[in-house]
């Protein structure tokens, strides 16, 4: 069965541009939104787009409203605002209705919530949308969560409204539940890692090579005609090559240096640890956002230690070069979540076709994506991105290079945490006997918590003199 009445509830900037997108494509649309100036600016703003809409008052007025059987998209805040909207629908759904999370939701609120509408015999779906307000218009990548059922029934509308990379719609299901928000989840922890990863190059560049906004800006553009090719990196770009008409300065030099932040990075390190995934790329990004925020204790800092920032002896390609190395690890730590999750929630995430529907319309689409589609289709050694050979021989070369980078930026007193993060996986990854023997030898020492023998057993102890 195919659905085609669809709801939206919602009308922020992403449930507009949304909105915008499923009406223009050609569906029927039903509209309603928790604060009356959305609904208001909708209708006002009417005129300017192609499609047809219906606007209603409240949720449950629109679901009364509309033909059998419904899909209800939400775009609304994660959280509470969720489980009240569902409380509002639930008593006016049929079976057969569809209720859709298309926000950036925490992936266990999702599996509590499909398991309780499943149970109730109503549908729900977990869909991560990625790609701003301009892909949410355009066509966004978008992430499916639920049962297969479900997601045939929106396929047709979902795959007409996405992104398309070479005539490939990027939507898919990627699993059962949860699976979509936690697709989504790791989708912006690496989102965190580029984006970190591209701060710290351009403050190297600024304040370690001497360049000028201008000139790091224009250095972008040449990176995004090269492997490092990205919607990140082109928007960095122009980011550093805009100017501030108030002021004439280049317009980062007027905007604040804290970086807010939602939850999706700080969960995908959350998610890391309770699964036993290394994503330090992760885990330096969002401390980075941290320490951002803290502004004034910056400040401070900076006037008791008075640091000498120096010059290094780099080149603007080998900053290229070693961005490489880091995207390259960070995308590794990332899939390896994925790939860890999917064994625990029994997902059976297709890595190869999460790579694919990020190739088009997400923030980080990349030319790097159809290199990773295809080293997943070839199974990596020990189901390792960065170990499939295509990768490795990137590494290779590009490793050799970000050493050097982070060991000049760090001798002259510059941050580079993903940098720094990507390198000391690499160098722990490629160490096959590495320093945790003292450790095992101390836990035995202080807790008698055993270790294994290198000739054989485990359970061991000591001896350790008293
Ligand atoms: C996307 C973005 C989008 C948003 C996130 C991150 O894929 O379209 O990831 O979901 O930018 O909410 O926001 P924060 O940087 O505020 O955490």
């Amino acid at each position: 069965m195919t659905l085609a009445n669809f709801g939206l509830y919602g009308l922020g900037t992403m449930g507009t541009a949304l909105a915008h997108n499923i009406a223009e494509t050609g569906f029927d649309l039903h509209v309603a939104s928790y604060k009356k100036e959305d609904m208001d600016s909708f209708v006002a703003a009417a005129p300017t787009f192609k499609g047809d809409f219906t606007g209603h008052d409240s949720l449950a007025n629109m679901i009364r409203d509309m033909p059998a059987p419904r899909a209800i998209i939400f775009l609304i805040p994660a959280g509470q605002a969720i489980d009240d909207a569902i409380a509002a629908a639930k008593p006016h759904m049929l079976p057969g209705d569809v209720l859709i999370d298309a926000g950036n939701s925490d992936f266990q609120d999702t599996r509590r919530r499909a398991a309780d509408l499943e149970a109730s015999g109503l549908a729900y779906m977990g869909m991560g949308v990625s790609g701003g307000e301009f892909g949410a218009r355009t066509g966004p990548s978008m992430m499916v969560g639920g049962t297969a059922s479900v997601w045939e029934a929106m396929r047709p509308m979902l795959e007409a409204i996405s992104a398309k990379f070479e005539g490939v719609p990027c939507v898919d299901h990627v699993g059962s539940d949860g699976a979509g928000h936690f697709v989504k989840t790791m989708h912006n922890g690496i989102e965190y890692a580029d984006m970190q990863l591209l701060a710290e190059s351009y403050g190297l560049m600024r304040r370690g090579l001497g360049m000028t906004t201008a000139e790091i800006g224009a250095e972008f553009v040449r990176w995004n005609d090269g492997p490092m090719r990205s919607y990140l990196v082109e928007i960095s770009a122009e980011v550093l090559q805009t100017v501030d008409p108030k002021t004439d300065k280049p317009l980062v030099d007027v905007i604040v240096d804290t970086a807010g932040q939602k939850g999706t990075g700080r969960w995908t390190a959350i998610e890391a640890q309770k699964l036993g995934v290394a994503a330090g790329t992760v885990e330096a990004a969002v401390g980075a956002r941290v320490w951002s925020a803290g502004r004034e204790a910056r400040e401070v800092g900076e006037e008791i230690f008075a640091p000498a920032r120096g010059a290094v002896d780099l080149t603007p390609a080998q900053m290229e070069q070693a961005a490489l190395a880091a995207r390259i690890i960070g995308h590794s730590q990332g899939f390896d979540l994925l790939a860890s999750a999917s064994e625990e929630f029994d997902w059976h995430l297709d890595l190869s076709r999460c790579a694919e529907i990020w190739r088009a319309g997400c923030i980080i689409r990349s030319d790097l994506l159809s290199g990773i589609a295809k080293a997943f289709r070839n199974a990596p050694p020990a189901g390792l991105l960065a170990y499939a050979p295509e990768m490795a021989a990137t590494l290779k070369d590009t490793v050799p290079v970000l050493r050097a980078v982070v060991s000049a930026a760090i001798s002259a007193g510059h941050p580079v945490p993903v940098m720094t993060a990507a390198l000391a996986w690499f160098d722990g990854m490629t160490q096959a006997r590495g320093t945790a023997d003292l450790i095992q030898g101390q836990r035995d020492f202080f807790g008698r918590h055993g270790f294994a023998r290198v000739d054989g057993g485990t359970g061991h102890h000591g001896p350790w003199a008293e």
